[in-house]
């Protein structure tokens, strides 16, 4: 449970708020670059503040504010120049610093314009395009691993979230949420559908294991990393489990990002939770499909976006997919959760944890100092899970999660049915089966 003023300081991330300003010191994703290509200038709002994203004749991206000096038409109707984004009304030339370099017919000098339009600095990576709102110089870019990994391809799935960014954020540090949210819940939607047998018969359904993590917990850990904190739950025998085991969740990236499946699996994901503003989050499920040592994945140009739906067409939620149950959740916890009332128990851990990391975090900015996982030298490649995965033992990066088997009807219970390049992730995901069968047979013959 928190006070009323520790839930906004953790909550609110506008301009000039604890939260907001630790929010600044990070890169943003905002977009992904392939919808500039559709459409090269986007409203965008983040972090409180309306602003007009467009990538230029010459390629070069821009994050501007959203109106023009002139007489404040909205930037969204702008026109890409070779250097930067027109006013469409009367001209006015902005680049990407949000100085206005040009204004055809009045005749006087440029310098006599004092003002300007905010700017900010836009890069482009995995197929995402970011965005920089804090103080200068911005640290660098972080190349986290999903973003780079080779032999992969890869597609986005956008949503905007009605409520506050931490909810979301929240749920990622929940492992026993699973067991209720993707495990009973995901069964009586499925019952109330008439499509229980159909969707749920193989024992290795989603359903099916994850009412499985409800079942003989022993207690629940979290441990702060380097780049965020791990979490999980320890299982006894004794009370019902199949075995006494530790079982690691999903991984947590600070601020706002959370990654599901080892990198180099076929299937893994960054969650990431960009806060809009104090009530919506711009949120992208980054996926990721590799392909082991041995296959090929497909050449991809661009990486696609999608928008999974979350409503049917009258408007009811679509409740049989993972995220959608995720996103009904947060939502129905109002649109900033009132953390005053809450009653938590001994499966909340790794929330506290997540809270007091943020308020550590928060609380190093005001200090001056700088927060955790900004780069000024960003290797190459940056594993937030820890360890790189091990090439010498392909094996573990193709039998990691029930997820390696899309083609087999798996893709069903998660977002990622929606997305373009579901039918190319399934022969994928059927080369590299074949390819692991061929391998344990070979394996075979070598050990007889
Ligand atoms: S309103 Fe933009 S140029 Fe006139
Ligand atoms: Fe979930």
């Amino acid at each position: 449970m928190l006070t009323k003023e520790q839930n906004e300081r953790l909550t609110s991330v506008g301009p000039g708020t604890p939260g907001g300003e630790l929010m600044r010191r990070y890169w943003l994703p905002i977009a992904p670059f392939a919808e500039l290509l559709e459409n090269p200038v986007k409203k965008v709002r983040i972090l409180g503040e309306d602003l007009t994203l467009y990538k230029d004749k010459s390629g070069n991206l821009g994050l501007i504010g959203d109106r023009c000096l002139h007489r404040n038409v909205d930037m969204k109707f702008g026109i890409p120049d070779e250097c930067g984004l027109r006013c469409p009304y009367h001209g006015w030339l902005y680049n990407e610093t949000g100085n206005c370099v040009e204004r055809p017919m009045e005749g006087a000098p440029q310098a006599e314009i004092k003002q300007k339009l905010k700017g900010y600095p836009v890069r482009e990576l995995g197929g995402l395009v970011f965005a920089y709102m804090g103080p200068l110089p911005a640290p660098d870019l972080p190349r986290w691993d999903l973003l780079v990994w080779p032999n992969a391809i890869r597609q986005i799935g956008i949503n905007i979230i009605d409520c506050n960014w931490l909810q979301c954020q929240e749920n990622t540090g929940d492992p026993t949420h699973s067991a209720w949210a993707h495990g009973h819940m995901f069964e009586y939607v499925l019952e109330k559908k008439g499509q229980l047998e159909d969707r749920s018969s193989d024992n290795m359904h989603t359903l099916h294991q994850r009412k499985r993590v409800g079942v003989g917990i022993k207690e629940i850990y979290a441990n702060q990393t380097e780049h965020g904190f791990r979490k999980g739950i320890r299982y006894s025998k004794a009370l019902g489990a199949d075995s006494d085991k530790d079982q690691e969740h999903s991984t947590v990236i600070f601020p706002f990002y959370t990654q599901t499946g080892k990198t180099g699996a076929t299937r893994s994901e960054y969650q990431i939770r960009v806060p809009i503003d104090d009530t919506h989050t711009y949120h992208i499920c980054y996926q990721a499909y590799s392909a082991p040592p041995g296959v090929e994945a497909p050449k991809q140009d661009v990486v696609p976006y999608y928008i999974p739906p979350t409503h049917d067409e009258k408007g009811e939620p679509i409740l049989d997919y993972v995220l959608a149950q995720d996103a009904i959740v947060w939502v129905a916890q109002g649109p900033i959760a009132d953390r005053t009332t809450e009653l938590l128990g001994r499966t909340d851990i790794p929330i506290v944890v997540l809270r007091r990391q943020l308020d550590e975090q928060i609380k190093r900015v005001e200090q001056g100092l700088e927060p955790m996982n900004l780069f000024w030298k960003s290797p190459d490649m940056i594993h937030p899970t820890g360890s790189p995965p091990d090439y010498s033992k392909p094996e573990t990066l193709i039998k990691h999660g029930f997820r390696r088997y899309y083609h087999k009807g798996f893709a069903n219970d998660d977002a990622d049915r929606y997305g373009p390049l579901i039918e190319t992730v399934k022969d994928l995901h059927r080369k590299i089966e074949e390819y692991d069968i061929k391998r344990a047979g070979q394996a075979a013959t070598e050990h007889a």
